[in-house]
C-alpha cells in the first residue's frame, strides 16, 4: 500500500471514515487506505461475515495509531437501517469526516429484457443508497466540515451495452453530488466522485468481463494494466486530505485513460457472450 510510504501515518488519526459497501473490493481498498493513515473505519452492507472479516484486517492496519473498527450491517436501501448504522458509528468512533457512497449492484442485461423490478433495484441501491447515506450523515459531516466521496463509475457517462440502469444509477450519483457540493458547501462540506476504471480482482469487473478477453482490455487501456484497489484508495485518501481543500463538485477519473477509447471494446464482448455466461 503506497500510502503507507508516502504520507504521514497519522494523517488520519481520530478521524472518522464511514464506507457503504465497505467490506469488500473497491471500498473495502478505500477503507484500508485511510485505516493505513490511521483513521477510525465503520463499514456496512448486508453480508454480516464478509463485514466482520473485513474488519480484522482494517483493525490490523489502523492499530498504530490506536484506530477503533465498526462493522455492522445495514441495506442502503433501508433509510431506518442507514440511519441507526451512522448513528452508532458517532457513538463508538465520533462523528464522520468522511463520508464514502461505494454500495452499488450490477448485472449485464440487454435493456429490452431489463425487468422494471431489475432497473428500479440498481437505482434503489445505487442513488437511493448515495442519497440516504448523504442525508444520515449530514449533520455529523457539518459538525466536522467533513467530505463526500461517491463512488461512480464509466457508465455515467460514456454508454455502454447492457449497462443501461447502471448508467443512469451513477449519472444521477454524480448529480446528486453536484447538487450536494452546491447545497452543504455553505457548511464547509465537500463533496466529489470518484470514478475507477476496469480495476483486477473485483466482483464489478467479473460481472463485466471474462478471462478471454482481459488481455486485449488490458492493452485497451491507454496506461496499458487495469487498475487496483490501492489506485482507488489513493485517490480517495488525496480527495478527503488538506491537500485538496478547495476540491468539491469534481468528478475524478482513476482509470488509467480507460474513459478517453470509449466503451466498444465491452460493448463487443458482452454482446456476443452467451445468455448463460452473463
Ligand atoms: N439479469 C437481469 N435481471 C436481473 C439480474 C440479471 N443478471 N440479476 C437480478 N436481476 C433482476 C431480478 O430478476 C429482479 O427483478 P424481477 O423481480 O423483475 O425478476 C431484480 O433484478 C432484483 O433482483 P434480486 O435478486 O431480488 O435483487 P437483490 O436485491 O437480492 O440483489 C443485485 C441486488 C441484483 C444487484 C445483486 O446482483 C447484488 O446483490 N449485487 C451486489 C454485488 C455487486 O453487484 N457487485 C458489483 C458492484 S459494481
Ligand atoms: P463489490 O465488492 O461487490 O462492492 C459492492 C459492495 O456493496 C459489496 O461489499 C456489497 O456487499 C455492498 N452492497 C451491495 N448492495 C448493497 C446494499 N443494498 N446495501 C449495502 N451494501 C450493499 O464490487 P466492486 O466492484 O468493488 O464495486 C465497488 C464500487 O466500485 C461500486 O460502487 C461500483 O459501482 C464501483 N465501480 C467498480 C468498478 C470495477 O472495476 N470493479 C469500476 C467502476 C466502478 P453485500 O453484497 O454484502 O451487501
Amino acid at each position: 500500500m503506497i500510502v503507507q510510504h508516502h504520507l504521514p501515518r497519522d494523517l488520519f488519526r481520530g478521524k472518522t471514515v464511514f464506507v457503504t459497501g465497505g467490506g469488500s473490493g473497491i471500498n473495502l481498498g478505500v477503507a484500508s487506505n485511510f485505516a493505513a493513515l490511521g483513521a477510525h473505519v465503520g463499514i456496512c452492507g448486508r453480508t454480516k461475515d464478509k463485514l466482520d472479516r473485513a474488519a480484522v484486517g482494517l483493525r490490523e492496519l489502523n492499530a498504530h495509531a490506536d484506530g477503533k473498527v465498526l462493522a455492522v450491517a445495514a441495506d442502503v436501501r433501508d433509510p431506518a437501517a442507514l440511519d441507526a448504522a451512522i448513528a452508532r458509528t458517532q457513538a463508538e468512533l465520533g462523528p464522520i469526516d468522511v463520508l464514502v457512497a461505494g454500495a452499488a449492484g450490477n448485472f449485464l442485461c440487454p435493456a429490452e429484457e431489463l425487468t422494471p423490478n431489475g432497473f428500479k433495484t440498481v437505482i434503489d441501491i445505487d442513488l437511493l443508497g448515495s442519497f440516504h447515506a448523504s442525508r444520515a450523515a449530514f449533520e455529523q459531516l457539518r459538525e466536522r466540515r467533513g467530505c463526500i466521496l461517491f463512488i461512480s463509475a464509466p457508465q455515467a457517462f460514456v454508454p455502454q451495452a447492457y449497462q443501461l440502469h447502471v448508467g443512469a444509477a451513477k449519472a444521477g450519483v454524480d448529480n446528486l453530488m453536484r447538487n450536494l457540493a452546491v447545497e452543504w458547501g455553505r457548511h464547509g462540506i465537500r463533496a466529489n466522485s470518484i470514478v475507477p476504471g476496469p480495476i483486477e480482482g473485483t466482483e464489478g469487473l467479473k460481472r463485466l468481463s471474462s478471462p478471454e478477453v482481459d488481455e486485449r482490455a488490458k492493452q485497451a487501456v491507454p496506461l496499458h494494466r487495469y487498475g487496483t484497489v490501492d489506485d482507488i484508495g489513493q485517490a480517495a485518501v488525496f480527495l478527503a486530505s488538506p491537500l485538496a481543500s478547495y476540491i468539491t463538485g469534481t468528478v475524478l477519473l482513476v482509470d488509467g485513460g480507460s474513459a478517453l477509447v470509449g466503451s466498444a471494446l465491452w460493448n463487443e464482448t458482452v454482446q456476443t457472450l452467451p445468455r448463460g455466461k452473463r
